[in-house]
C-alpha cells in the first residue's frame, strides 16, 4: 500500500484582533473584516457574494455545521471550534460565535465573531472532528501534531 503524506501550514490567530463576517439567511458573504480576509488569505472582494464554505475545511464533520444551522435557524446562538482551509490549502482554528443581525426587531442577517484557541484544545477537537468524520464516511485519518519547540530540540540532535 502507497503512503502519501502532505503538510500543510497553519496559521495562528492574533489574540487582540476580532476576526469577523455576516452572511445572508443562505450562508453568501456580505461582509469581512480586514482581519478575516488577512487570515483566509483571501482579499474581501474575492469573499463578498461567494457562500461561506469556500474557507470550510475537509477535516471538519458535516455534522457540526448542521449542529450549527439548525441552531441560528431557531434563532440562538451557536458557539464551537471551527477548522478553516485558507487560500494556500494551509489552516486556521477559530472559536466562533454565531448569532442572528436583528435591526428594528427583525432578523437582517446571520454574523461570526471568533477568537483564538489553544493548542490543547485544537489537539481534543481535531481527534473529536476526525472521530466524527470516522463515524460519517467510515474513514480514518491520522494526524500528527509536531511541537515546535521539540522539533527544534530534534534538529539540534542531528547537528
Ligand atoms: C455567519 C456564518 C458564518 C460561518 N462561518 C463559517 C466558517 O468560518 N467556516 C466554515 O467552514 N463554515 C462557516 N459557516 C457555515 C457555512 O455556511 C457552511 O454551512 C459550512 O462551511 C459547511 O458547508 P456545506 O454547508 O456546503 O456542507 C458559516 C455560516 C454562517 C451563517
Amino acid at each position: 500500500m502507497e503512503t502519501t503524506f502532505d503538510m500543510f501550514i497553519e496559521t495562528e490567530v492574533p489574540e487582540d484582533e476580532l476576526i469577523v463576517s455576516r452572511t445572508d439567511f443562505t450562508g453568501k458573504i456580505t461582509y469581512v473584516n480586514e482581519t478575516f480576509a488577512e487570515i483566509s488569505g483571501y482579499t474581501p472582494e474575492e469573499l463578498i457574494g461567494k457562500p461561506h464554505n469556500v474557507i470550510r475545511h475537509p477535516d471538519m464533520p458535516k455534522s457540526a455545521f448542521e449542529e450549527m444551522w439548525a441552531t441560528l435557524k431557531r434563532g440562538e446562538v451557536w458557539e464551537g471550534y471551527v477548522k478553516n482551509l485558507r487560500k494556500d490549502k494551509g489552516y486556521y482554528w477559530v472559536f466562533a460565535r454565531m448569532s442572528t443581525v436583528i435591526k428594528d426587531g427583525k432578523p437582517v442577517e446571520y454574523k461570526s465573531v471568533r477568537e483564538p484557541v489553544s493548542r490543547e484544545k485544537k489537539i481534543e477537537m481535531q481527534n473529536l472532528y476526525d472521530k466524527m468524520r470516522a463515524e460519517e464516511e467510515g474513514q480514518t485519518r491520522v494526524v500528527l501534531y509536531i511541537d515546535n519547540e521539540k522539533l527544534k530540540e530534534a534538529e539540534g540532535l542531528e547537528q
